[in-house]
């Protein structure tokens, strides 16, 4: 039937019946909200994220309650450590700012909040790369793997619910779930950053980890934003690796892939809307080009749209208590 017999304007009338027929939804708990911890003292704004701060473990205590507090599905821990060496030394200490922002908010949140807790190396590696370095300077896939393990166990160890390995090594997947189950920890999830490309968009990010390369980038690991046959092909590998979940990023520039993953993989995917994707909407709002919520909203919904089950975004709380008041 065609017009004028069918008019798709009947059921756009009014807000109560454009909210009845609405097809997809956006709550608090499907939003999990990255955190940088820093091993200094106090709260140091980010200027590349304006909202988004370094928090010590106090202010990250209180974050993680006000998370809680909000509804929001978890929170994803960054870690911004006080030294760095070639190997990533502090990635993987007992007694590391992630590890310990974990115990801390561990005994202070309960389980209310799911606490997943970032595992990568170029945080923490003096030269900024995701991996180690081999005598030509080159990112040493294997020999990164069993760094990232243990990584993941001591995470695991310190309260994380889930590792989320964001280094793009190969078999990094396989190696940290064995890794897992061999400490007695068979019941941490992996949650890997299945599709990650070496985008444009990671800017501020870098800025805020203190985790820019210092020499070269990282085309060599992660994927290239022209490929989605090989993004595939990268989901399914974490797949029978054993992930639990798995996250795509960036979100935007992605949605075809959040799309795909989440029809063929059978798993939870989380897209990942990348602090180029805030600062983008901050910037154009600052100088009065845009409404800041109504992009915000629209953006997170087109996220969950395409098939993202859960949304890693900095407007994480804030969009918890716009959608709270709607
Ligand atoms: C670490 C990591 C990065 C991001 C998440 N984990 C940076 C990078 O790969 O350079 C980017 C997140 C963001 O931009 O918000 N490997």
């Amino acid at each position: 039937m065609s017009f004028p017999a069918s008019r798709p304007r009947r059921l756009r009338r009014t807000s109560a019946l454009r909210t009845l027929f609405r097809e997809t939804t956006l709550a608090p708990a499907d939003l999990i909200a990255p955190v940088f911890v820093h091993a200094g003292t106090g709260v140091e704004p980010i200027s590349g994220m304006p909202g988004v701060s370094r928090l010590d473990l106090d202010a990250l205590a209180a974050f993680g309650a006000e998370a809680a507090e909000a509804g929001l599905g978890g929170i994803l821990l960054f870690g911004v450590p006080a030294t760095k060496d070639p190997t990533g030394t502090s990635a993987s200490a007992d007694d590391g700012i992630v590890q310990q922002g974990l115990r801390r908010l561990r005994s202070e949140s309960g389980t209310d909040l799911v606490l997943i807790a970032d595992t990568c190396l170029c945080a923490y590696t003096d030269h900024g790369h995701c991996g180690v370095l081999n005598s030509a300077g080159d990112v040493d896939n294997d020999a990164t793997l069993p760094l990232l393990a243990q990584t993941a166990v001591s995470q695991a160890a310190a309260g994380a619910d889930i590792v989320a390995p964001s280094d793009m090594m190969d078999g990094r997947v396989g190696a940290i779930r064995s890794a897992l189950d061999a400490s007695g920890q068979s019941d941490i999830a992996v949650m890997s950053y299945a599709v990650k490309h070496a985008s444009a968009f990671y800017g501020p990010f870098r800025e805020a980890a203190g985790s820019s390369p210092q020499e070269g980038d990282r085309r060599g690991y992660q994927m290239d934003p022209a490929n989605s046959g090989e993004a595939l092909r990268e989901a399914w590998l974490d797949v029978e690796e054993g992930a639990d979940a798995l996250i795509v990023k960036p979100a935007i520039t992605n949605l075809d892939l959040i799309y795909q993953v989440s029809e063929e993989c059978g798993l939870p995917v989380s897209g990942y809307a990348v602090s180029g994707e805030y600062a983008m909407i901050e910037s154009a709002a600052a100088a009065g080009q845009l409404d800041r919520q109504g992009a915000v909203l629209e953006s997170l919904t087109a996220i969950r749209r395409a098939g993202a089950g859960t949304i890693i975004t900095y407007h994480a709380l804030e969009a918890a208590s716009w959608l709270r008041a709607r």
